[in-house]
C-alpha cells in the first residue's frame, strides 16, 4: 500500500510554525505585508487571492490587495508595483497570473524588486537559483522540496523525472532537486511535450513529479513498482453524478498507479494546499532579510 503523502497536514503543520514565527518578529518591532495585485475576473485567480488574503490574516501578517478590473493597461501595473517597490513597509509583491493578453506578463514579472518577489519568477531569483545563491524558489516547487524532505524522502543519486518544463513548476522543481544539497542531490531528467514517448522516461523514474495539466496522462503502466509520485496536476473533468458537473483529478491516475507507488500525494489534498504555504514563508523571509540582506 503506497503512502499518501498529506500536503494539507503538512500545511497546516507549516501554518502554526509561520504564525510563531510571525509572532517573534512582530514582537521585534517588524510587521510582514504582503502586497497582491489582481487584474481581471478570472473565478480561479480570485478564489486564489481570498486564500492568501485569508491566510496571512489568520497568521497576523498585513496584507493589501489590489483588485483592478479587464481593462486595466499595462503602464497602470507599472506603476502598481513601482509605488509598492518602493514602499519601505511592503515586504512581498505578488502578480496574480494569468494576466489579461494585453499585458505583458514577462515585463511585469521583471519590474518587480527581486528582494521582494515572493513568487520567485523574476530572472534574477531564477538564476540565482540556478547558480545555487540564496533566492526565492517558485511557491509549488518549494512547495514539493519541503514535502519531500518532512517524509524524508532521500533523493540522493535518485532518478527524478519532471514532466513539464514550466517555469512555475517544471524549471525551478528540476534545477531545486539537482542541487548538491542533503535534502535533493538527485540525478533529474525533463521531459515535455517533444517527448514521442513520454512512459519511456515516466518508466524509469525513482520518483515522478507530474506537472503538465493533463487529466490522468499517467497510467499504472508507464510507472515502475516503488516509485515516489508527486502530482502537481490540477484538472476538471466533467462529472455529471456529481453536484458541481465536474471533479477534480491530477496528472496521474491515482487509482492504477497509487497500487505500484511506495507513496503518492492525493488530488486534491496533496501539492495544491502548500503552495500557499510557501507564499507565506517566502513572505516572512523577506521581512527576516533572509536572502537579500538590504
Ligand atoms: N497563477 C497560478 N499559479 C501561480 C503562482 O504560483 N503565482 C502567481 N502569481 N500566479 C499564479
Amino acid at each position: 500500500m503506497a503512502i499518501i503523502i498529506d500536503g494539507k497536514k503538512i500545511s497546516s503543520d507549516i501554518k502554526n510554525e509561520l504564525k510563531a514565527r510571525v509572532e517573534n518578529i512582530t514582537a521585534k518591532g517588524i510587521k510582514p505585508k504582503l502586497a497582491l495585485l489582481l487584474v481581471g475576473e478570472d473565478a480561479a485567480s480570485q478564489m486564489y487571492v481570498r486564500s492568501k488574503e485569508r491566510y496571512c490574516n489568520d497568521i497576523g501578517i498585513e496584507s493589501v490587495v489590489l483588485r483592478m478590473p479587464n481593462t486595466t493597461t499595462e503602464e497602470e501595473v507599472l506603476d502598481i508595483i513601482d509605488k509598492w517597490n518602493n514602499d519601505k513597509t511592503v515586504n512581498g509583491i505578488l502578480v496574480q497570473l494569468p494576466l489579461p493578453k494585453h499585458i505583458n506578463e514577462s515585463k511585469v514579472l521583471l519590474s518587480i524588486s527581486p528582494s521582494k518577489d515572493v513568487d520567485g519568477f523574476h530572472p534574477e531569483n531564477v538564476g540565482r537559483l540556478v547558480a545555487g545563491l540564496p533566492s526565492y524558489v517558485p511557491c509549488t516547487p518549494l512547495g514539493i522540496y519541503e514535502l519531500l524532505k518532512r517524509y524524508k524522502i532521500n533523493l540522493k543519486g535518485k532518478h527524478c523525472v519532471v514532466v513539464g518544463r514550466s517555469n512555475i513548476v517544471g524549471k525551478p522543481i528540476a534545477n531545486l532537486l539537482m542541487q548538491k544539497e542533503p535534502n535533493a542531490n538527485a540525478i533529474v531528467t525533463v521531459c515535455h511535450s517533444a517527448a514521442p514517448d513520454i512512459s519511456y522516461y515516466t518508466k524509469q523514474a525513482d520518483v515522478l513529479i507530474a506537472a503538465v495539466g493533463s487529466p490522468e496522462l499517467i497510467k499504472g503502466e508507464d510507472v515502475k513498482e516503488g516509485v515516489v509520485v508527486i502530482d502537481v496536476g490540477i484538472n476538471r473533468v466533467e462529472d455529471l453524478s456529481t453536484e458541481k458537473g465536474y471533479r477534480v483529478v491530477g496528472d496521474v491516475n491515482f487509482a492504477e498507479v497509487s497500487k505500484k507507488a511506495s507513496a503518492i500525494t492525493p488530488v486534491p489534498g496533496g501539492v495544491g494546499p502548500m503552495t500557499i504555504s510557501m507564499l507565506i514563508l517566502n513572505t516572512l523571509r523577506s521581512a527576516e532579510k533572509e536572502v537579500y540582506k538590504d
